[in-house]
């Protein structure tokens, strides 16, 4: 049943796999991503892994976020305890944008409540020119953890994702958080030739970091541009654009209609929606902002180049309503369903992460919601 995939993906990959107990080719989540009708409505959720958790803030007691997505064993099972408790419909694979920098010797830290932050921002050329260099091996901890964590799922598909080069770029040239993203823009037209320098080096850390999480067992795959959003239309065609084509080159043969299927995500993206589907991408998240058929009416009023007029959509559910009444947020998830049946599919999310205060009843309560609302 499984040849269509692509001889690329290693032969007991688990959408190659001919073992039942072990294939997600057949998976919900699978079919929802591909455009076909799914037994039920496919469901996950962006941050389901972590601080809503208190089995996560248990294990986790003593050891930094970062070193938590270095130890195979921790990170496996932080990815598998909101599977076990929602019934959600994908693992996320538990590890964080800046991993690769570490990895590469970048000194960098999740400060609690802030974010990633650098020991040095990176902005000058001589910052860019000692960024070190990348390797495949470097990746070994994020290989086992996958393959550890496959074993568990069976046929329930693992996500992979890695950070687009200008989201994690953005984080390097403020050296932390930041709300305006003013460094990158400034660099991207003052000092062009840094910027390219960057954005390459970001380019290969994303690319190479989704190839590990794919051959070692992820199912599917999903870039997050989560601040996009702050750029124009030229800026992001011009000067972001490429490099997250770049990134994807590392995954080429890995991706498509044979391969995994690779959602593009950012928040604010509205403007850029058919960009982020030009990419590459078979699937587009949309934040909260904008209506699902909104989204698909965009998206299939500017047909792509290689023709296709438009794209799987995921999301959107607000997660402010999370905290809402029941009523209101049923409602709401109706509402998102119905907006969503115009796109050739839809996978349900929220239109951003799982805020750290949610209540984890209310998203296994929203799960068994979305599982019984027929097609
Ligand atoms: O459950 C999952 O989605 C899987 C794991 C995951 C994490 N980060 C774990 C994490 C994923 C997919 C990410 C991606 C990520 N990391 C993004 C893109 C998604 C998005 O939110 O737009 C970004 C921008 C980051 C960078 C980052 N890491 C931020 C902004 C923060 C939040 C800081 C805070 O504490 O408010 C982190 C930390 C982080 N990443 C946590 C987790 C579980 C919290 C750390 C903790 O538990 O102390």
């Amino acid at each position: 049943m499984n040849q269509e995939f692509s001889p690329a993906l290693p032969a007991n990959h688990p959408l190659r796999t001919q073992d039942p107990a072990l294939s997600t080719a057949q998976s919900d989540l699978i079919k929802g991503y591909r455009g076909e009708v799914p037994d039920r409505r496919p469901v996950w959720f962006m941050r389901q892994a972590g601080r809503s958790l208190p089995e996560y803030r248990k294990l986790r007691e003593g050891t930094t976020m970062l070193d938590s997505c270095l130890i195979p064993e921790m990170a496996s099972e932080i990815t598998l305890q909101p599977v076990r408790r929602h019934d959600v419909d994908a693992a996320i694979f538990f590890s964080d944008i800046v991993i690769p920098l570490k990895l590469a010797g970048v000194g960098v830290e999740i400060q609690p409540g802030v974010g990633p932050v650098l020991d040095a921002p990176i902005r000058t050329p001589e910052d860019i020119a000692k960024l070190p260099e990348l390797t495949d091996e470097m990746f070994e901890p994020i290989t086992e953890a996958v393959k550890l964590t496959v074993a568990e799922l069976g046929s329930r598909p693992l996500i992979g994702f890695a950070g687009a080069p200008y989201t994690v770029a953005a984080y390097m040239v403020e050296g932390r958080p930041s709300r305006d993203h003013l460094g990158p823009r400034t660099m991207m037209y003052n000092d062009p030739e840094s910027w390219d320098r960057l954005m390459s080096w970001t380019a290969e850390a994303s690319g190479r970091f989704l190839r590990a999480q794919i051959m070692a067992g992820a199912s599917a795959a999903q870039l997050f541009d989560s601040w996009a959003g702050s750029l124009s239309r030229t800026n992001y065609l011009e000067k972001v654009m490429p490099y997250s084509q770049q990134a994807l080159e590392h995954i080429e043969d890995l991706i498509g209609d044979d391969g995994v299927p690779l959602v593009h995500f950012g928040t604010g993206t509205g403007e850029i929606l058919d960009l982020m589907r030009d990419t590459g991408a078979s699937v587009v998240g949309v934040d909260y902002r904008l209506r699902l058929d909104e989204a698909n009416r965009r998206l299939g009023n500017t047909p792509g180049p290689d023709g296709r007029s438009n794209v799987v959509l995921q999301g959107n559910i607000d997660p402010a309503l999370l905290d809402a009444d029941w009523d209101v947020l049923e409602a709401h998830v109706r509402e998102v369903i119905a907006q969503g049946a115009q796109a050739p599919g839809h996978v349900l999310n929220l239109g951003h992460g799982v805020p750290p205060t949610t209540d984890p009843t209310v998203l296994t309560r929203l799960v068994e919601l979305i599982h019984s609302i027929d097609y």
